[in-house]
């Protein structure tokens, strides 16, 4: 928030000044819920560069931010190894100092890290949010409106495309560790799909991977595992696929995101992510078709065609959560739920190295408390 600052609103740190640190401190600063004081980053130029852009303080030690700022809210944007390397020790270091943290996906490239980041904050009830951006979309809303209101009905399949753009010739080898490992788009990326995909069709139950890799990619010894095949059997019955690229080649139809329910009662696809949503109703069984007809769709267009937009709506709802009180167990997107996807990612991993074997996500831990450790 610039100007006036409202007294309610809450004071937030960004740790990590890279674009998306940069894209978080203006989020906070547009939103009447935040009061952005203070910035961090290891390298001194970029804390101070941000800190100059946002006029707020710079400092390159969390420690030390948290030692002389009376934050509410540390928000983690930090990257590292498989883009999500950096986030634990930030993570671990606010919450043990008490605070509420709004961390970039994916919550930790280690599957063990992060279930001690769930754990820890879960035990000493603190928020702990993760970006997953891609589902505070109007798209996603409406979609979400038409299951809640029965015009899905029995969801019966979900297929989900996503990735980035290119094909050979737009090619460019990154030898950073960032990318080059074997499974750093999964952990990396692949967080959003799947969250997305949790979001419309609830827990993953069993996964099933064939990943793969570019002639072009293999040739420059680039290990990244760049296409991504996932089978998927959800709790509820729903099965599932996604269908991922890094740049390996042009997308068709639906644009770099698309993702299409089918259910009973009708069926939904979402466009690029916060553009468009179309839905299609079963058929009326009071008319005849021939094969190919159907009833008209209803389109809903939003206009919008930059993904950036989803950074400060899904920030201002963490804003939201914090301010209504709202339990940790119960925010949106929580470290919870991005856990959920790492796990599934975890078990992609496992099914790849097994031959394409059929394997399981580890469970989740309990949502309301360990009846085991908790005094009753
Ligand atoms: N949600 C999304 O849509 C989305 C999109 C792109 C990237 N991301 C995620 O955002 C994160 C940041 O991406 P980026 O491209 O801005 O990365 P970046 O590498 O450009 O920036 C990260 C910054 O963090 C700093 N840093 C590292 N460890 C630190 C620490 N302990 N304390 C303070 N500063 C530290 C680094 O010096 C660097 O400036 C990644 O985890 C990435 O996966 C999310």
């Amino acid at each position: 928030m610039t100007g006036n600052v409202p007294a309610t609103a809450l004071k937030t740190a960004v740790i990590g000044m890279g674009s998306i640190g940069n894209t978080h401190a203006k989020c906070h600063q547009a939103d009447d819920l935040s009061h952005l004081v203070a910035v961090c980053d290891v390298v001194k130029d970029k804390a101070e560069k941000a800190a100059e852009t946002f006029g707020v303080k710079a400092y390159t030690s969390l420690g030390e931010l948290l030692k002389r700022e009376d934050v509410d809210i540390v928000d983690v944007t930090t990257s590292g190894y498989e883009n999500g390397s950096w986030h634990y020790e930030p993570v671990m270091e606010a919450l043990a100092a008490g605070k509420d943290v709004l961390c970039e996906k994916p919550l930790s490239n280690d599957i063990g890290e992060t279930r001690e980041m769930v754990r820890f904050a879960a035990a000493r009830k603190l928020r702990l949010g993760c970006n997953l951006n891609h589902y505070f979309t109007p798209t996603a809303e409406r979609a979400r409106q038409y299951m809640s209101d029965g015009r899905i009905g029995e969801v019966i399949s979900i297929l989900f495309r996503m990735g980035f753009q290119g094909g050979e010739a737009t090619y460019g080898f990154n030898p950073s560790p960032r990318f080059n490992r074997p499974y750093a788009h999964l952990k990396a990326f692949l967080t959003h799909p799947l969250s997305v995909m949790r979001y419309f069709c609830g827990e993953v139950t069993h996964v099933q991977a064939f990943l793969s890799r570019t002639g072009y990619r293999k040739n420059k010894g680039d290990l990244l595992l760049s296409v991504n095949s996932v089978h998927l059997l959800f709790e509820n019955g729903t099965i599932g696929y996604l269908m991922s690229h890094r740049g390996e080649a042009a997308w068709g139809l639906g644009g770099w995101w698309s993702c299409e329910v089918a259910g009973s009662r009708g069926t939904f696809c979402i466009e690029n992510c916060i553009e468009k949503l179309t839905y299609w109703p079963a058929l009326d069984p009071q008319k005849k078709y021939n094969l190919g007809e159907a009833p008209p769709p209803e389109i809903y267009d939003t206009g919008i065609k930059s993904f950036n937009e989803t950074f400060p709506r899904r920030i201002h709802a963490f804003l939201e959560d914090k301010s209504r009180g709202v339990s940790p167990d119960n925010i949106r997107a929580s470290g919870r739920d991005a856990l959920a996807t790492l796990e599934v990612i975890d078990a992609v991993i496992q099914s790849y190295e097994n031959g394409g074997a059929l394997m399981r996500p580890h469970p989740l831990p309990p949502l309301h408390g360990d009846p085991l450790s908790e005094k009753i």
